[in-house]
């Protein structure tokens, strides 16, 4: 079984003849490593799947297997909770930090939240990784809207997650800060051996991943690999050696 196992996924908003079906059968697996970018336009379901991914909602069919745990369908919300703060980190378009605390009392808050002490050695890891070491007395107001992002993404790794969901989290950035963003996330994903799972509109990001999944109306249109720059070049070179 793959690290993630999606299989007929099928999510129905509302009630008998006021419904709407916001993700229809989809089915996908992961691998442990991936990084997965998930695109459509305004409404396709996108967000919508990131949070049944999260156990943040429950699928009315389908079900959603995590290293080979069932994680949504039938499971108690206890049960649900406590295999999210373990195994998933998520990070939004809006950086939800605690104002009044510091960067690195921003990034130790899951840890803290489940009356333990974060590690110092990886606390200096990921605030190394992420640019913030010089940051971490600051205060969110002290920060860019891309310092924040990154202190957001600190908090999703805090309690070193196995996959790492993001919705949009460039959204709110300027194009610069956004890829900036994105660079460091697949840093620490590639440094931490995660799996990433993005939602995004902006084809500069998604031609970041490893792979993207294209949805419309809630139905999968398109899964594909991305070509890197590096399989680019060699056709180019394939191209030139052709011609000559
Ligand atoms: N709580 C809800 N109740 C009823 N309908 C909902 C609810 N949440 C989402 N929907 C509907 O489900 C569909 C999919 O919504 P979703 O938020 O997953 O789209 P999205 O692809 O994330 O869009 P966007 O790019 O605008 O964020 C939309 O038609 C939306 O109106
Ligand atoms: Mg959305």
């Amino acid at each position: 079984m793959a690290f993630l196992e999606v299989k007929d996924l099928t999510r129905i908003y509302g009630k008998k003849d006021n419904t709407l079906t916001a993700l229809d059968h989809v089915s996908f697996s992961v691998e442990k490593g991936e990084f997965v970018a998930i695109t459509g336009a305004s409404g396709s379901g996108k967000s919508t799947l990131l949070h049944l991914l999260g156990t943040m909602d429950e699928p009315q069919e389908g079900s959603v297997f995590l290293e080979e745990e069932e994680s949504v369908l039938g499971q108690r919300e206890a049960k649900r909770s406590v295999f999210r703060r373990r195994k998933i980190g998520f990070v939004f378009q809006e950086y939800n930090l605690v104002p009044v605390l510091n960067v690195e009392e921003n990034i130790q808050m899951p840890v803290r939240l489940d009356g333990k002490r974060m590690d110092p050695q990886y606390l200096e890891q990921l605030l190394k990784i992420l640019g913030l070491t010089d940051r971490r007395y600051h205060l969110p107001e002290e920060l860019s809207g891309g310092q924040k992002q990154r202190v957001a993404i600190g908090r999703a790794l805090a309690n070193r997650p196995s996959l790492l969901l993001a919705d949009e989290p460039t959204g709110n950035l300027d194009h610069q800060n956004g890829l900036e963003v994105m660079s460091l996330l697949k840093r620490s994903v590639e440094e931490f051996c995660l799996t990433l799972i993005v939602v995004t509109h902006d084809p500069a990001i998604a031609s970041m991943a490893d792979r993207v999944i294209t949805l419309s109306d809630g139905v999968v249109i398109s899964d594909a690999k991305v070509k890197h720059a590096l399989s680019a070049d060699v056709s180019a070179m394939d191209g030139r050696d052709a011609h000559e």
